[in-house]
């Protein structure tokens, strides 16, 4: 197949999509004869593109640079330097990726990867329809589509999106990336909840007393201004990656591991999502903005002294919020998120939270017990662990959680995959479980719009400040403490 991305010269496909492509390489998951050709604006030859390609593999990879290795991958490496937007550019396009097939001796299977600003999709799309670039379902070569988030930026402009691509392309055959859903830890909590008997019983209102999810980042906004000024942390990470993590440890059992199954049940999750609207956006979220501070012993700068942000800026870098999943299994739980940029360090995590047992024999007043935990950790130190409670080896009896801990690294070894080198192979694959359907896509945005409309009626609201390096501002605390918790230390 041939893979065709646009915005072949941007960051994502330097950091995240060549040094996947190169692993799949080196692990012989390419399908053969395969080329990836890069398609944007930069006057790159082919030989700069694989220069700009191995830099990204050098920096990036999981896998250091390996020459030999390097070499059999450099040629699958193709530049085309158009402008997409410009008439008569995909001709130019479609006869230079003839030429590469044909040279290469290969079907016209294509998938194009659209790594572009969300304003170009539909346009993107709509010229490769006026170009013949996609031809019906089924029989004759493929085409399939690949899309970055933000899918929009509301519900109105997601659905437009949607609709956009929906006049092109059968939904069979568009693939909206999560990433977050392309780790393997990730993919591990179905295995985890639906492969083992012990756990599947108590994870529901009756054992469950709350459950935390944290996706905190050390970085700041780096070199992303112009982007992450108009999206802010909640359209940027809570619309997809935490209300995906959300969807997958809230779901119910599918009965089977079909791509549609499986994003049914998610799906119910997300509209079993008690609205958050109007006032209750006040008291139930919180918006946080990072401050200079200090990170690994040196001083950074605070967000509005980041290139390219303006010094007045209001966008938020940290949210948290409670949230309610209204069904039968999780009625009356309340769900904690949050998320933030130039947090202590990377960590991303599920706490699940059991019920105390009850005040007597060991948990008799003055005697409080830590109740257990599940702690699934998405990243770093990839595995899990049950914090339980033990009688430590004294005649007396003194009782001291311990950890239960299952690390990958130490039981399987090796790096683990990356999640764009896992969606790549299942995009090849044209498998689509790991992908946001259309539906998931709107529901989610369906549910995070009430939010945004409410900040923009409140007309400019301060984010509530805090220092980079520490967990988030006073107010994500007085979220969870004024609902009798409190957030784990990760
Ligand atoms: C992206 C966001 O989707 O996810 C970034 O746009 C964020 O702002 C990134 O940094 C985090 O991904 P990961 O895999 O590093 O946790």
């Amino acid at each position: 197949m041939t893979l065709v991305i646009f915005g072949g010269a941007g960051d994502l496909a330097h950091r995240k999509l060549l040094p996947a492509l190169y692993n799949l390489y080196v692990d012989g998951l390419l399908p053969e004869h395969s080329a990836v050709v890069g398609v944007g604006r930069r006057d790159f030859s082919d030989d700069q593109y694989r220069e700009f390609a191995r830099d990204g593999v050098q920096h990036f990879s999981r896998r250091t640079l390996d020459e030999a290795h390097w070499t059999g991958f450099a040629k699958l490496l193709y530049f085309v330097n158009i402008d997409i937007s410009a008439d008569g550019s995909f001709a130019t396009l479609g006869s230079r990726l003839d030429l590469i097939e044909h040279e290469r001796d290969r079907s016209q299977d294509r998938i194009y990867y659209l790594a572009i600003p969300p304003t170009l999709f539909v346009p993107t799309v709509e010229q490769l329809a006026r170009a013949r670039f996609v031809g019906p379902m089924n029989g004759g070569p493929f085409a399939r589509v690949i899309v970055e988030k933000p899918i929009g930026r509301d519900l109105a402009s997601a659905k437009a999106i949607n609709v956009g691509l929906a006049k092109v392309f059968d939904e069979r055959q568009i693939f909206r990336i999560d990433h977050y859903l392309g780790k393997e830890t990730v993919q591990n909590i179905l295995v985890l909840r639906f492969a083992n008997s012990f756990l599947e019983p108590i994870v529901n209102l009756r054992h469950i007393d709350h459950v935390q999810i944290t996706v905190a980042e050390a970085e700041g906004v780096g070199t992303r201004a112009g982007y992450y000024e108009q999206a802010g942390a909640l359209r940027d990470m809570v619309q997809n990656h935490l209300l995906q993590l959300l969807a997958v440890i809230a779901m119910e059992p599918p009965h089977s591991l079909e791509a549609d199954v499986v994003r049914d049940e998610k799906l119910e999750v997300i509209q079993s999502l008690r609205p958050v609207q109007g006032k209750d956006v006040d008291r139930l979220v919180v918006r946080g903005q990072y401050a200079a501070g200090t990170m690994d012993g040196k001083p950074v700068t605070g967000y509005r002294q980041e290139s390219g942000i303006k010094p007045s800026s209001c966008t938020e870098t940290f949210v948290a919020l409670q949230v309610f999943v209204d069904n039968w299994r999780w009625a009356g739980v309340p769900f904690f998120l949050r998320t933030g940029k130039r947090l202590p360090r990377r960590v991303s995590e599920i706490a699940v939270h059991l019920k105390p047992v009850p005040p007597i024999l060991f948990n008799a007043a003055g005697n409080q017990l830590e109740p257990d935990v599940l702690m699934i950790r998405i990243q770093p130190d990839e595995g899990f662990a049950l914090r339980i409670e033990s009688k430590r080896c004294r005649p007396s009896v003194n009782i001291k959680p311990v950890n239960m801990q299952f690390n990958y690294k130490d039981i399987f070894g090796g790096s683990t995959p990356e999640a764009y080198e896992r969606l790549l192979l299942d995009v090849m694959a044209g498998d689509a479980t790991l992908f946001m359907r259309r539906d998931q896509v709107e529901a989610s945005w369906g549910w995070i719009t009430p939010i945004l409309e409410r900040w923009d009626e409140r007309g400019t609201i301060e984010p509530a400040v805090y220092e980079s390096g520490s967990w988030g501002p006073a107010e994500a605390n007085q979220l969870i403490e004024s609902a009798g918790r409190r957030w784990d230390e990760p």
